[in-house]
Parts: structure tokens; C-alpha cells; sequence
């Protein structure tokens, strides 16, 4: 069935973006906006229904990772998540671990946590990535010393879908008895992801690329890891993140989680996006013959990103002309100044190939038809440069 905030628009490919909450996400978070109004702390009656939720949506979110409930702490956003591991993680370091490593193609969230860190006398270390936007684990053993506290590295690029190799790097970091997080929002619910099987530390959840809304995330923290919270107050969340749950957010995580782990476990949904991602990929280079290079791994890739350069065009001006395909650059927008995306330039990319980058990102929606014609569209538009 198709979504309802999708239906009469442009075709969607912005998942990357921000995912439509499902419905059945919806269905399960609206009683605690209606009717199951209570503080999940309060003793009394009514508190005994958001309460459970909470625990239910924890247990759901923990199965999804491999975790136990008592390892996720629930915040208000991916942001969120991303800053009190980074910042948790240092600031609750043991006396001479005072370095995070990280990569440029971090998103912000990590990269400002570290910068926020520097004026205390924290040290952040960039490691140089490839072609495809691949860290080499040698690069971070190279690099690591008893003085680091934390390695934080993405699961997946949310502009090039390019998928690190997790389990080496966090053996590295454990081996020199530091910290490792992973930012999974882009990743959790698409790839299977265990987190004893990694080894990972620390792991960031965001709600809206999973079928969820904005304003809620999760943070995995390993059971005996040592964080200071970053949101100071009441003692919610294991003492790491204050403020009064909430609960009607909280439960569409869970059930997110739930529908996620359907997907991973069947697989031929996801199956099904590769397929689309790829369709998508082999009709752009038949009509643009020769223009069309591929930014990201070829195969180390999330299911449903896509991102190209087609020669000869900027990508902004490209996507301004084709009013059906909702759609994004490579690039990062600030202050209105058109600049080519860092995480483009990070893997050795010209500023003209970065300029002409096109992310596209499907989704649990997107169907064969829309693919074909997005092509369509972008195809046509570019043909005109
Ligand atoms: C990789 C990555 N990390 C973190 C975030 C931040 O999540 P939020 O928008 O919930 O703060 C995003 C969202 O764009 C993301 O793509």
C-alpha cells in the first residue's frame, strides 16, 4: 500500500534524509498521546503503562542489536546519541586517554562533539580515507596509542552509503584498551548489525531513517562502559540522559525496531532495495552513456544508496530543474553558500565531480516504476547539459 505523505508528490529519493514514519509505527505510539498520558515514573496508576512501554520498546530495540535492554539509553535525537558517546566517552576516559580518532566523512554530531573536546586539551586525529570512502584498518593501528580514549567511525556514509569494516577497527580499538563507536543511523535496520559480533562500544540509533519519527534516538552503551551524560538533571536512563521519557516516541522506536527486524530476517525486502538501487544505477548510465561515476563502494554499500556524478552537470542546479524527483546533492548547504560536500572531498574527489553528485536514497516505499522513471527524468535533464 502506498504511503500517505508520499502519494501526489515527486518521487522520493531522499530516505537518507529523513524516512515516512510507517504506519504501524504510528498505531503503536498514539495511545501514549492519547490515552496513556502518565509520567513512566510516577508510582501510581498511571504510570504503569507508559512505564511498560518504555521497558517493551527497550527489549525491542536491544533485540534488534544484539544488546540487552539495559544497554540502550533512549535520547532526543541522533545528534544526541552522537555527543554523549563522543563526548561521554572522553569526558568519563580514564586520566591520559585524551584523544578521539575519527574520519572526515563523520556526520557533524561527531565531528563537532570531538571539536567541542579540543579546548579542554583533547586531541582529534582525522585518518586519511580511500577512493571509495573506506578507512584502512593499518591506517588505525598506525595510528592508536595508550593516549586514545575513543575511535569513532560510522557504519555507514549517509551521502555515499560506503559501510566501514566494523569488527576490525573496534578489535583495534579494544586491543589498545580504547573505546569504539559506531554511528549506526544509517545503517541500523538495513544491515544486519550484532554488537557482540562487532565488538563495538558504543552505537548510535536514530529514529526517523527507520520508519520512526524525528526527535527520537538510542544510544547503545556496553554493559561496565564508563560515559558521563551530557543532558544533566533527574536520574532517567540509567543516570546518562535526563528528562521525562517520551514515551509515545519511544514506543514508535520500539516498534520500528520490530518491523526492521522482520525486514532483516525475511530479507527479501532489502534484497528488493539492491535490486532497486542497482536498476537505478544500470538505467542512469544506459541513458547517460559514459557519464555516470559511481562515488562510494561498489559493493560495501548500504541497500539503498546511490550516489553519482554525472559529468557535465552541478548536481544543484540539476535536481532545481527536475521538480519530480525529490531528491539531494552530495553537498552541504551552509549559509546558503553552494560549497561541495566534505565527505566527497575527503576521498580524493575534484570539486567538479563533488558538485556533480547526486545522492539518491530509496526506501521501504519505492517501487520499480518510480526508479525507472527518476531516471527517466534526471536523464533527460542531464542530456540538455
Ligand atoms: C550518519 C548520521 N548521523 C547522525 C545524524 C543525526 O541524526 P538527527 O537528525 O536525529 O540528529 C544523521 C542524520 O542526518 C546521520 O545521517
Amino acid at each position: 500500500m502506498p504511503h500517505p505523505g508520499l502519494t501526489g508528490g515527486p518521487i522520493y529519493l531522499d530516505y537518507n534524509a529523513t524516512t515516512p514514519v510507517d504506519p504501524a509505527v504510528l498505531e503503536a505510539a498514539l495511545p501514549y498521546l492519547t490515552t496513556h498520558f502518565g509520567n513512566p515514573s510516577s508510582s501510581h496508576h498511571f504510570g504503569a503503562v507508559p512505564r511498560e512501554a518504555v521497558a517493551r520498546s527497550r527489549d525491542q530495540v536491544a533485540a534488534l542489536l544484539g544488546a540487552r535492554a539495559g544497554e540502550i539509553v533512549f535520547t532526543g535525537a541522533g545528534s544526541e546519541s552522537d555527543t554523549l558517546a563522543v563526548r561521554g566517552a572522553v569526558l568519563a576516559a580514564p586520566a591520559g586517554r585524551r584523544e578521539v580518532i575519527t574520519l572526515p566523512t563523520e556526520h557533524p554530531a561527531v565531528l563537532n562533539a570531538g571539536r567541542s573536546l579540543q579546548a579542554g586539551g583533547v586531541t582529534v586525529t582525522h585518518l586519511p580515507v580511500d577512493g571509495h570512502g573506506r578507512v584502512d584498518p593499518a591506517c588505525l593501528e598506525a595510528s592508536i596509542s595508550a593516549g586514545t580514549a575513543l575511535v569513532s567511525i560510522a557504519f555507514g556514509n549517509s551521502e555515499t552509503g560506503t559501510l566501514q569494516p566494523i569488527r576490525e577497527l573496534a578489535a583495534i580499538a579494544r586491543a589498545h584498551g580504547a573505546l569504539f563507536h559506531t554511528d549506526g543511523a544509517q545503517a541500523v535496520g538495513k544491515v544486519a548489525i550484532d554488537v557482540e559480533e562487532l565488538g563495538v562500544d558504543l552505537l548510535t540509533v536514530v529514529g526517523h531513517k527507520m520508519y520512526a519519527p524525528k526527535g527520537v534516538g538510542a544510544l547503545y552503551v556496553r554493559d561496565g562502559v564508563a560515559v558521563a551524560p551530557t543532558v544533566h538533571g533527574g536520574g532517567q536512563e540509567n543516570g546518562l540522559r535526563a528528562g521525562t521519557e517520551n514515551v509515545a516516541f519511544v514506543a514508535a522506536l520500539g516498534q520500528a525496531a520490530v518491523l526492521a527486524g522482520a525486514e532483516l530476517s525475511g530479507d527479501a525486502r532489502l534484497g528488493r532495495l539492491t535490486g532497486l538501487r542497482d536498476l537505478l544505477h544500470r538505467e542512469l548510465e544506459r541513458l547517460l552513456p559514459g557519464r555516470v561515476r559511481l562515488n562510494g563502494h561498489p559493493e560495501h554499500r548500504l541497500p539503498g544508496t546511490l550516489n553519482v556524478s554525472i559529468d557535465g552537470v552541478r548536481s544543484r542546479s540539476l535536481l532545481a530543474a527536475v521538480p519530480g524527483v525529490a531528491a539531494a546533492t552530495g553537498s552541504a548547504c551552509h549559509e546558503g553558500v553552494d560549497a561541495p560536500s566534505e565527505v566527497l572531498l575527503a576521498m580524493g574527489l575534484s570539486p567538479e565531480r563533488a558538485n556533480a553528485a547526486l545522492r539518491l536514497s530509496l526506501g521501504r516505499w519505492t517501487t520499480e516504476d518510480e526508479v525507472r522513471e527518476a531516471a527517466r527524468l534526471i536523464a533527460e535533464q542531464a542530456g540538455r547539459a
